[in-house]
């Protein structure tokens, strides 16, 4: 296969970079009237408006022929369709058939797989029902209070993230609490307020051979029993879900409450499997199949718009222009919606760990960038801390902005500021302020470089009516798609993950070093071997 930067393709966009990377967004808007309303987009109830990126509509022309070129329709199809395309793990990505409506079909290995998927949704359902109406009681016949995840990375992030982003319909008696790292602060603060007898915990991990999660999954048992002193206790206060029902027995819990799901997921695409247990306890079964709709919704829409009108396509193709041509490093997601507190670091783990890869499929080391760095913060805290680098720094960072129509708690007049944050802060990017301009509001001359705003710093506007259910899931597969089409494109594997490995299997080597002053004998480097000696002079 011709490597992607020598495609003519790829070389097209090169040159054409030349002719545009010194255009400024003031005169592509200044020459074209309509190019606010022309570059936008609807789908699934999502407005994005890409006008305010350093594009030409030739630019996105070549993109759109670098995506044909690279086969993107071809392999949105063999995902769907349920081709092992996560090949180093020889697995399907059907992350889609999560949200697949009933009645449905999509077949892996000879099953169809959309029966099992509605069945254990159904009994989610039914025991999501029972801790909310009251009806599931503790060891001691008391009703379930708070609801504790344990888990990490895409056992943990989607959920919490999804918990926050909903939380406007959640059922306020019920709380969930997420426990995540191995920081023994983390358990202890999580839990030192509550009540064993109305806790329950979901101990949820893809593998239930996760270090963090396990070790956090055996203080809690730890803790439950030292209140409930009865190994009977465990049944009423752990459920787990998982893809491996033999540790789950072994851990003691009952396996009739354990939640399962499947290999073809991807721990960072799961938060619409089992793993969203404790999001659907409480935002209830109907928002969460609404959630799942809203998914579904925008993967009818990335499987069948047609590339130039498909909205996670053209949102990888923006980012690609900026990662591969003008060189940027890193994407500010950045949610004017308090509920979204958590979504950039949800995005972080299923957009950093799908696409920070170097290798192709084909096992050559790629000689372009991959995956950006994801970070962000909900606006407006991050205009009083980060933005002064995005405005005037040496660096080109594109932001995603994502605001909504309706406030979830309109309380005047807090909206309509927040919204003129939006809109305020993508037009001072875009178009900054000349010196004449600074000029003409009377600062002193020595000043003027200081108070000036080169602007040309693009931004996608993404907008939406309201922050519900369903809108959630649209949101989340438009940026699990767009994911897609750039590892697509970057002939990587978005699917695996094995950069995470490594620190993993010498953990595990070099805690039992820690627990002796002087056995064994340190073997590593000069750094690691210090650094050891030191922590074991400090437990003496
Ligand atoms: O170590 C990375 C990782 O495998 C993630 O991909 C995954 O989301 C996380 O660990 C947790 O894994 P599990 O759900 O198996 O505990």
């Amino acid at each position: 296969m011709t490597s992607l930067t020598s495609r003519t393709t790829w070389q097209a966009l090169e040159n054409h970079f030349g002719d545009l990377k010194n255009v400024h967004l003031r005169d592509l808007f200044a020459n074209d009237p309509s190019r606010g309303t022309r570059l936008t987009l609807e789908a699934v109830g999502l407005y994005l408006d890409y006008s305010k990126n350093r594009v030409k509509d030739e630019t996105i022309q070549l993109l759109l022929e670098l995506a044909k070129d690279a086969g993107v329709s071809a392999k949105i199809n063999a995902m769907f369709s349920g081709e092992k395309i996560n090949i180093t793990e020889n697995r399907a990505v059907l992350h889609s058939a999560l949200r697949a409506p009933r009645g449905s079909s999509i077949v892996v290995d000879g099953v169809n797989v959309v029966p099992e998927v509605h069945a254990v949704l159904d009994k989610m359902a039914a025991f999501a029902d029972q801790i909310r109406s009251g009806a599931w009681l503790g060891f001691t016949g008391k009703r379930i209070k708070t609801i504790v995840n344990i888990g990490i990375g895409g056992s943990d992030l989607g959920p919490v993230m999804a918990y926050k982003a909903l939380g406007f319909y959640s059922q306020r008696n019920l709380e969930c609490r997420f426990v995540s790292n191995v920081d023994g602060t983390d358990f202890v603060e999580a839990t030192r307020d509550l009540n064993p007898e109305e806790t329950l915990f979901i101990v949820c991990s893809k593998t239930f051979t996760t270090l963090e999660t396990m070790t956090n999954a055996n203080s809690a048992r730890a803790w439950c029993l030292k209140s409930l002193n009865d190994d009977a206790a465990v049944a009423r206060h752990f459920v787990a879900v998982s893809t491996n029902a033999l540790e789950v027995a072994k851990f003691g819990i009952d396996t009739n409450n354990m939640f399962g799901f499947w290999d073809w997921v991807g721990g960072r695409y799961s938060m619409d499997s089992a793993v969203g247990l404790s999001l659907m306890i409480a935002i209830g079964q109907d928002n969460f199949r609404q959630m799942l709709e809203g998914f579904h919704d925008m993967d009818t829409h990335f499987q069948t718009a047609p590339l130039e009108q498909n909205m996670p396509v053209l949102m990888a193709l923006l980012g690609l222009w900026y990662n591969n041509f003008f060189d940027a490093q890193s994407l500010a997601v950045l949610p004017y919606d308090h509920y979204l507190t958590y979504f950039s670091a949800y995005l972080q783990q299923l957009d950093m760990e799908s696409n920070g890869k170097h290798i192709t499929l084909e096992g050559q080391t790629v000689d372009y960038q991959t995956g950006p760095v994801i970070w962000g913060q909900p606006g407006t805290n991050g205009q009083h801390a980060f933005y002064q680098l995005i405005h005037q720094g040496t660096k080109l960072i594109p932001c995603d902005f994502i605001g909504f129509m309706q406030s979830l708690n309109p309380l005047e007049p807090h909206h309509d500021i927040l919204m003129a944050n939006v809109f305020a802060q993508t037009q001072a990017l875009a178009f900054g302020k000349t010196a004449e301009e600074v000029a003409r509001d009377g600062i002193k001359p020595e000043l003027i470089p200081h108070r000036a705003f080169d602007g040309n710093r693009p931004s996608n506007t993404l907008l939406a009516e309201k922050l519900t259910p369903h809108c959630l899931g649209a949101l989340i597969a438009l940026y699990e798609h767009k994911v897609f089409v750039q590892g697509a494109i970057w002939d990587i594997n978005s699917f695996d993950q094995w950069g995470v490995e490594l620190g993993k299997v010498l953990a595990q080597k070099i805690e039992p070093e820690l627990s002796s002053e002087t056995e064994p004998k340190l073997e590593h480097d000069s750094s690691t071997n210090a650094l050891i000696t030191k922590y074991r002079n400090s437990r003496k």
